[in-house]
């Protein structure tokens, strides 16, 4: 595991989260902007989270392959490139984005807080393309139902499963993370009977125990989302999706967003997901579920954020 420190990557789950994809505007003096946030941001977190230091206010940045280019330059980290489109039984589209925001806290008012300063700071550089206010649903259930989260590895297997270390050293301490915004049709989930719903996550609505696996149906989102390497290791992630939506709207959602040491693995999920493993076994979920955003990021380290806006990140 690497020494250099990371961002907060696995500050675990909260009752708030904001969501923010930006772009950045053309222009020398914008990407300028940018790197000098960058330096600030450790600042402008420190001081609207220390006034109230039980939210937990936490906020991760990271950065889109075009934007990386044109940011920082080279070198570059050896796996990142735009998120790739799935085209199977469902679509998993690509979406722009050069910067993402998770801001994470206990209360939504510190994350709005955080979020009002930061775009302050960026001023004309960045502009929001997509914004999303995330909650967390009584026992950390997402809209359809099912708590969400519980297979996340913790503490030393987090960080394990999440922050590069030696295998792209110039990059240690960084992460990768990729988010989509999926949208229910919560009136055709609401028709299926609970039991056709458990087959298709593998777990027990009300309960959350997990089914045996001779129980489970081929299609189960943990059956086509568990990744076992060639030496039989489990390659895992680490998500902290939040349910969000609109009434108004009939608007309902999951906004998924998974941290990983290496993209491959979420890419690998995604594949099994949208279309099939084998091709044609889909997840059914996504039957009731559209993802309307995909993106991948680059999250580096906390020690690269703080010597970015003095140019010395970029010649180490
Ligand atoms: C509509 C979007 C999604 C919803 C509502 C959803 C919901 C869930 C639920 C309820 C569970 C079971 C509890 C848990 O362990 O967390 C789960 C597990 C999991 N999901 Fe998702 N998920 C979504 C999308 C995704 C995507 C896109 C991926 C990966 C690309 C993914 C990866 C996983 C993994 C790795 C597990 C744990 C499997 C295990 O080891 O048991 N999920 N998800």
């Amino acid at each position: 595991m690497s020494s250099v420190q990371s961002q907060p990557v696995c500050a675990g789950l909260t009752r708030a989260a904001m969501f923010l994809v930006a772009v950045v505007q053309d222009g020398a003096e914008h990407d300028d902007a940018v790197r000098a946030f960058c330096a600030d941001l450790a600042a402008l977190i420190r001081a609207v989270g220390f006034r109230d230091r039980s939210a937990q206010l936490s906020c991760i940045v990271g950065f889109g392959s075009t934007a990386w280019d044109r940011l920082f330059g080279a070198p570059r980290p050896r796996e990142l490139h735009p998120f790739r489109e799935i085209r199977g039984v469902h679509h998993a589209v690509s979406t722009p984005g050069d910067m993402l925001l998770h801001i994470r806290a206990s209360r939504m008012d510190m994350c709005f807080e955080l979020a009002a300063q930061i775009m302050t700071r960026l001023g004309d550089a960045a502009s929001i393309v997509d914004e999303v206010h995330g909650f967390k649903y009584f026992d950390d259930r997402d809209l359809l139902g099912f708590v969400d989260g519980t297979e996340n590895p913790e503490g030393n297997d987090a960080a394990a499963a999440t922050i590069i270390g030696e295998e792209d050293a110039a990059f240690a301490g960084g992460s990768y993370v990729i988010v989509q915004k999926y949208l229910h049709d919560l009136k055709k989930w609401n028709a299926v009977p609970v039991e056709a719903q458990e087959k298709m996550i593998g777990r027990a609505k009300l309960s959350d125990i997990e089914q045996a696996d001779a129980e489970k149906a081929p299609y189960a989102h943990n059956v086509l989302t568990s990744i076992v390497d060639e030496d039989g290791n489990e390659q895992e992630i680490l998500r902290d999706n939040m349910p969000f939506g609109e009434i108004g709207k009939s608007e309902f959602g999951t906004y998924f967003i998974a941290y990983a040491r290496s993209p491959a693995t979420t890419e690998k999920m995604l594949q099994n997901m949208f279309v099939g493993q084998p091709p044609g076994n889909y997840d059914r979920l996504l039957d009731f579920s559209r993802a309307v955003t995909g993106t991948l990021f680059f999250v580096p380290s906390a020690a690269f954020l703080d010597d970015v806006g003095t140019g010395s990140a970029i010649a180490q």
